[in-house]
């Protein structure tokens, strides 16, 4: 088959499994448009990275060392946290859920209505939609993966969050990562993303590429930990259309940890 001809199949089967994995909301299936044909550049794209070599498995002792160190940090500095003014307005602080020795790490943006409510990441709609691409998609347990947001304060009418508040919650964030030392990292969304990597590119470029996080920051000391960014399920309840391509991001993080995809 030509190149471009694979392609083009790969984007309908991926566009008919997103669909039904995820769910459909318009019929017939709309067919790839030229926009989302490859470009020259992009099928000549490099290749898919190898998968990553098996990690060596995490005792039941350090998991639970892990746990509590969360819970402390969530109990003595996230719940009682004033570093910004979302503190004035949440009602309560959205510090993450999951196993704390994940080997895939979820991030998004903030927490809305929902989660302001309950203090669980991702509860709503779109975090039902998050469910579904974990769950029915890779075929892991929810809570076999470890689920954050860049931000633990809902702002206001779930406004984007502003820089000094992203700012001033990151350093939680990064304490996160570096107690889960998960083995891959998938940003949802933008502003995910765009702080994890320290870039202002939009998340149609960054995603489905492989990036690095630097745990120390902006250097590039330390092991990094490959950050795959896709659309965020909000984005993907308002245009199902874009289904095909978070899939298609998951299916490249699941082929480089060696997770199968699940027989349907
Ligand atoms: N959107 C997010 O980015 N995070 C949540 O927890 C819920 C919705």
């Amino acid at each position: 088959m030509a190149a471009n001809t694979h392609t083009i199949v790969q984007a309908l089967r991926d566009r008919f499994e997103a669909d039904a994995i995820l769910g459909a909301r318009e019929l017939p299936i709309p067919v790839p448009t030229a926009a989302d044909r490859p470009t020259r550049a992009q099928s000549s794209a490099a290749p898919a990275e190898p998968p990553l070599p098996p990690r060596t498995p995490v005792s039941d002792e350090e998991r639970e060392s892990r746990r509590v160190a969360l819970e402390v940090m969530d109990a003595r500095e996230v719940m009682g946290c004033t570093r910004c003014g979302l503190h004035a307005t949440r009602t309560k602080t959205v510090f993450g859920v999951g196993n704390p020795a994940a080997r895939i790490m979820f991030i998004g943006e903030a927490p809305g209505h929902d989660e302001d409510v309950s203090g669980e990441p991702f509860v709503g709609r779109a975090g039902q939609l998050l469910t579904a691409m974990i769950e029915k998609g890779m075929g892991l347990k929810r809570e076999d993966v470890y689920i954050a947001n860049v931000i633990k304060c809902r702002p206001p009418n779930n406004r984007t969050p502003a820089t000094d508040e992203i700012a001033a919650c990151k350093d939680y964030l990064w304490r996160q990562i570096e107690m889960i030392r998960p083995e891959v990292i998938i940003a949802l969304g933008a502003p995910a993303a765009q702080t994890l990597l320290g870039t202002r590119e939009g998340i149609g470029r960054l995603r489905s590429r492989w990036h690095s996080f630097y745990p120390s920051g902006t250097s590039t000391i330390g092991e990094p930990i490959p950050v795959m960014p896709t659309f965020h399920p909000a984005y993907l309840l308002r245009d199902p259309t874009e289904k095909s391509k978070a899939w298609s991001d998951l299916k490249l993080v699941m082929a480089r940890l060696n997770i199968p995809i699940p027989a349907r």
